[in-house]
């Protein structure tokens, strides 16, 4: 490694998606110097492939006339699994026409009804048709939008940035280490906040529909130095995946009327979930699709069908023209005609590193938004359309916590100081001969879809987490295969596994401890909601002898009393 560089800024934040791009607009706004370091170009982060859309009580559709923040929040809260936090959960609703319009006034283009309002759809789990959507390319439209507000003021971006690690002194964050992806350089950030922003880790999982970049680094770096994580056993499995390469076939296809069809060609989702059908959350749906399969209903053990027949070409085309063009793509065949393959894939990780209100960590100075986090607003179960909100509503509140944050300008020896380590470690690495990591790549992803998939039980687990912990061994005897500086994507590779064992270990260990079911984490030796054990938060953190340890904190509750839930 050669060089030296450090940067400094007021906030920096890690992560070019939706929550990073908002947060650092809105810090920005609020006077401070604002940069984004980011893993890839920002119109290639994650938020790009998201399809459905983004919910909001505007009340456009007839059906959903008297819709207001409340209605939104009850079916949040009631979708978590009466697991989120009550008090969040009302910011993020109440706050949400108004993340949606500012969107629109900032150039996002909006699918319209007839009337020319902004159209929303059905989606699962939501009591009215409240889904704000731009076709099904939402993500993309939105993070173009958020892109050129950025870019517009002036924003500084550091793109093909990788952060091997944060400035972390006494339990305050003074910045981060990054390697120059092109050159190889390490560089060093020094700045008074720093607010992760990095996605999800979905990529520990074998078939996902994340990006490949979905590695759990924010997750990891943040652990890495005392921050706490929370829920980590909730993972959410989409029900509809394009089956062979998960990519993912939007709910927005059953909201706007698409049917699962099993191998009797019957419509199964009047048994699970009589009233809501296709459109129950995802946790319920995923479930009967593999009950169904495992049933030997399923086409060849595999997958069901998604039938969009019902919605007309018509509709396809206007309203579906991705999902048409990925079926086309990817599974050779045209959705107006035919039937989509399908099967559950994860999609989304509602547990993260552990945030208040503001996106603030116990760690001062650092702070997280966006999938990487757990404010909490989704509990057990997320609603779709409510990740995309999550990251305007949150994202802005981290940067405008992050703008004003006025601490004493942070010790430039203790970047400097880091920036020695780190390039010390890359040279050990660099030098070290050993097992290739692919291998290893592939068994951890195997064996956490195997063992912490959606059905889960404590025999299984048990030999998964032992199995993770025999692969961390291997880790840390591990080498390159390719020593060149510029683009070295085995070191990248190389780091980015690191985090995702460290991180699939704390999805292992709180899942564990978990002893009951609920939302997405279903237990077969425990089937049933335990509310006087279990409704409660689990920590996973670091103990004061620097080992992982679980402990539990309290559900904020208030708005509605906890219920069963049925759809
Ligand atoms: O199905 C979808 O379009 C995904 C939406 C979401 O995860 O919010």
């Amino acid at each position: 490694m050669v060089g030296k560089i450090i940067h400094e800024h007021d906030v920096l934040v890690v992560g070019g998606g939706l929550a990073g791009l908002r947060a650092a607009v809105e810090a920005h706004d609020n006077g401070a110097d604002a940069a984004v370091v980011s893993k890839v170009y920002p119109l290639r982060s994650h938020s790009v492939a998201a399809q459905g859309g983004i919910n909001a009580a505007l009340g456009n559709n007839p059906g959903s006339k008297d819709d207001s923040w409340e209605k939104h929040a009850f079916d949040t809260v009631k979708g978590s699994a009466y697991l989120a936090d009550q008090d969040a959960v009302e910011a993020l609703c109440r706050e949400a026409p108004a993340s949606v319009i500012e969107l629109e006034h900032w150039g996002t283009v909006f699918s319209r009804d007839n009337e020319g309002k902004l159209a929303q759809r059905p989606f699962g789990g939501a009591g009215v048709p409240r889904t704000c959507y731009a076709a099904d390319r939402t993500g993309h439209n939105l993070l173009n939008t958020l892109f050129e507000q950025a870019s517009s003021r002036g924003i500084k971006f550091y793109n093909e940035h990788f952060v091997t690690s944060l400035v972390v002194n006494n339990n305050k964050c003074a910045g981060c280490i990054t390697i120059d992806i092109q050159t190889g350089e390490l560089h060093g950030f020094s700045s008074k906040s720093l607010i992760l922003a990095t996605g999800g880790y979905g990529r520990i999982y074998e078939r996902s529909t994340n990006s490949l970049i979905n590695t759990a680094d924010g997750h990891a770096l943040a652990y890495r130095c005392g921050a706490a994580l929370k829920d980590m056993e909730f993972v959410q499995f989409h029900p509809t995946t394009l089956y062979g390469s998960n990519i993912l076939i939007t709910e927005g296809a059953r909201g706007e009327g698409a049917h699962l069809i099993n191998s009797e060609g019957e419509r199964f989702m009047f048994k699970y979930a009589p009233e809501a059908k296709e459109l129950a959350p995802r946790d319920i749906v995923a479930r009967s699709i593999m009950e169904e399969i495992e049933k030997g209903l399923g086409y060849e053990g595999e997958y069901v069908y998604l039938d969009l027949r019902p919605l007309g070409a018509e509709k396809i085309k206007e309203h579906l023209p991705g999902i048409r063009q990925i079926a086309r793509d990817f599974a050779n065949l045209d959705p107006v005609e035919e039937l989509i393959p399908v099967q559950p894939g994860q999609h989304y990780s509602m547990g993260g590193i552990n945030v208040n209100i503001d996106g603030e960590t116990n760690i001062e100075g650092l702070l997280a938004a966006g999938e990487c986090a757990c404010v909490s607003v989704h509990g057990a179960n997320r609603l779709g359309g409510n990740s995309l909100l999550e990251t305007l509503v949150f994202g802005k509140k981290a940067g405008k916590r992050a703008g004003s944050n006025d601490r004493e300008s942070v010790r430039l020896s203790n970047v400097k100081n880091v920036l020695d380590r780190e390039q010390e470690r890359l040279e050990t690495i660099f030098s070290g001969k050993g097992e290739n990591t692919a291998a290893l790549m592939k068994e951890m992803k195997k064996t956490v879809y195997g063992k912490f998939g959606i059905f889960r039980n404590e025999e299984k687990m048990h030999e998964g987490l032992n199995n993770l912990y025999r692969l961390q061994k291997r880790y840390s005897g591990a080498g390159l295969n390719h020593r060149g500086k510029k683009y070295n994507q085995a070191l990248l590779k190389f780091l980015e596994l690191g985090y995702m064992l460290e991180i699939a270990e704390a999805v292992a260990v709180s899942a564990l401890e978990r002893k009951e079911s609920r939302g997405s984490h279903y237990r077969a030796d425990f089937p049933n909601r335990d509310d006087d054990s279990y409704l409660k938060h689990t920590i996973f953190i670091k103990d004061h002898k620097n080992r992982p340890s679980i402990t539990f904190s309290p559900v904020r509750s208030g708005l509605f009393p906890v219920k069963e839930r049925d759809y």
